[in-house]
């Protein structure tokens, strides 16, 4: 695996391995690599000639209050990880070089953002959008891959790519779980042992929600209120409990198509997100 952090060397490199016709898969992360990083990486080297992935924090997609200097770095580990995972190159640009002086454009969201946890982190797409279309138009890749997990960023990358006709395959892969259903995250080890026993209830309650629908259910209030019961049996506090047509994230009267069931809990010192996206008309097809 090739470690850079030189943007010209980026792109030379990159529009080598397209020169030689070879497909590029882009995994996008911000480092502290765990399971769900790696995961994306080993389906971008089942699918690509070439797999890039980039660790930046960046700076854009933080807020006022938010973590950017105490988020967790430690990019040794990380570059073992992304080679063992399959990483033919890891890029780790300097924030200086990816915001070169004052910035004349910025990439602003308009739907997508308002609802789930972009109500509470106001211009956070923003920088996540700003941030990914320029790794975009410096790799040119063929596919980008994201977590399902964070599904509002992937429905706002969705977004991005389709406007601004962008020649990427946006490749959203499922949310790796642990043996009890408990979403994988770096923010799990936060948990008290009791609190990590309650956790899975979340999961457990979202499941709980699909089956509803697989029954029969399309009042959306009903499938939330359901979901709301499990979870206030444990000690989160409900951050969240929403429902909306995927990925468009727009509310829906009657449950029908697309549509993501998704939650965030605040525990005392996690606040864990989850959620299940269902195609409603393939279930009844099926
Ligand atoms: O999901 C993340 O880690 C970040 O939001 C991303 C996609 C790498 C953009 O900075």
């Amino acid at each position: 695996m090739k470690q850079i952090t030189d943007i010209l060397q980026l792109k030379e490199l990159t529009s080598q391995y397209r020169s030689e016709g070879r497909s590029i898969g882009f995994v996008p992360t911000m480092g502290f690599l765990h399971e769900g990083h790696l995961t994306l990486v080993e389906k971008a080297r089942q699918e690509n000639d070439i797999v890039v992935m980039s660790i930046f924090v960046n700076p854009a997609q933080f807020g006022p209050g938010e973590d950017y200097e105490a988020y967790p770095r430690d990019l040794n580990r990380d570059a073992k990880l992304a080679e063992q995972a399959g990483a033919d190159l890891l890029f780790t640009p300097s924030a200086t070089d990816m915001y070169k002086g004052a910035q004349n454009v910025a990439v602003h969201v308009k739907r997508r953002t308002d609802v789930l946890c972009g109500r509470s982190r106001t211009g956070h797409f923003d920088g996540v959008a700003t941030v990914l279309t320029k790794f975009f138009n410096l790799i040119k890749p063929n596919r980008a891959y994201f977590g399902l997990k964070d599904a509002q960023q992937a429905a706002v990358v969705d977004g991005l790519i389709e406007d601004f006709f962008m020649d990427i395959e946006l490749v959203a892969v499922d949310t790796v779980r642990e043996e009890d259903g408990l979403a994988k995250s770096s923010r799990n080890v936060n948990l008290s042992a009791a609190e990590r026993k309650e956790a899975p209830m979340i999961y457990k309650a979202l499941q709980k929600g699909a089956e509803l629908i697989r029954d029969g259910e399309r009042n959306p209030e009903e499938v939330v209120k359901a979901v709301t019961g499990i979870i206030e049996n444990t000690s989160g506090v409900i951050d969240y409990v929403e429902l909306y047509a995927y990925p468009e994230l727009t509310p829906i009267e009657t449950l029908n198509g697309k549509i993501i069931l998704a939650c965030a809990v605040q525990f005392s010192k996690a606040r864990l997100i989850d959620n299940i996206i269902i195609d409603i008309d393939e279930w009844e097809r099926s």
